[in-house]
Parts: C-alpha cells; structure tokens; sequence
C-alpha cells in the first residue's frame, strides 16, 4: 500500500491505497467523493472527469499514486458557497441533464472548456470540446446549449469586472 496525498476542492487528504488503484476510485472509495462517476473505467465515457492541477482529466485514465501532490477539484467543490457554478445552473436551467449520470463530467469538463477558451465558443467548439464525454441518454442538444448561456453569462460578468 502507498500513501497518497492530495488537495482536493482546496482541503488536504490523503489515504493508502494499491499502487493499481485508479485516481476515480480513490476519489470515490478512499476519500467518500461519489460525485465523480465511473461509467466505463477504460477512458470512453468521460463521467470521471475531474480537474488536475486546474486541467480537466479522466480520472480513470491515471493511477492515484500518479495524482499524489496535485490539485484536484470534484464536482462536489466547484459551487460557492450556496450557490451553483454558472455552468451547474445553466445545465439547470437549461434542461441540460435527463439521468444525470454524465453530468458531472460534462460539467466539469465545459468548466475547463469556457476557462480556456471562454467567450469565443460556438456551437461547433463545444461539441469539439465534448468528444470525450458521451450522454447515454444523448441529451446532446440541450448540455451543448446550456454552456453556451453559462458562457455568454460568464463572458459578460468578466466585462463588468473589467
Ligand atoms: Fe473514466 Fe469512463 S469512467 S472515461
Ligand atoms: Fe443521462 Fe447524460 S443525462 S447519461
């Protein structure tokens, strides 16, 4: 067993665990973050996306002993304090889950699509930027349309900061 230690959503943590044990089931079995789903635990379905170091990953796609020192954020840390991301409460608002078993990787994954490439996405961006991330429910339209108003909202609360 090896010990690995994290910050996770802005608090240390740590436990020991296999050197084969995967960064998702870590999250999930060692640390009690079930937000972060495993849909196929062969890198197909993006429901295990969390952020690495501030970069989205498929945590199924690295060994948690690799992940040990890193920043990671779950969907569990990315609301304020009461209130919902603008992409959580775009995807509310905007219908843009059915069974919600994509969604936390779909948000986190449009989370790290609007911080790098925010305020110039269109249609064709996102669904470019969502290749990794499958709807088994194919809820497709709407997820697409909801980052594009979480976008839009959040270029514009950018602007008024400016
Ligand atoms: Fe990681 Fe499917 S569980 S990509
Ligand atoms: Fe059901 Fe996407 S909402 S898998």
């Amino acid at each position: 067993m090896t010990k690995v230690t994290l910050t996770v959503n802005g608090r240390a943590m740590s436990g020991e665990c296999e050197d084969r044990t995967l960064l998702v089931h870590f999250i999930r079995e060692k640390l009690g973050l079930t937000g972060t789903h495993v849909g196929c635990d062969t890198t197909q379905c993006g429901a295990c996306v969390v952020h690495m170091d501030g970069h989205s990953v498929k945590s199924c796609s690295i060994l948690a002993v690799q992940a040990s020192g890193s920043t990671i954020t779950t969907i569990e840390g990315l609301a304020g304090q009461g209130e919902l991301h603008p992409v959580q409460a775009a995807f509310k608002e905007h219908h843009g889950l059915q069974c919600g078993f994509c969604t936390p990787g779909m948000v986190m994954t449009a989370v790290d699509l609007i911080n790098r490439e925010g305020g110039t996405l269109t249609e064709e961006t996102v669904r470019a930027g969502l290749e990794g991330n499958i709807c088994r429910c194919t809820g497709y339209h709407n997820i697409v349309k909801a980052i594009l108003a979480a976008d839009a909202e959040m270029a514009t609360g950018r602007q008024a900061a400016e």
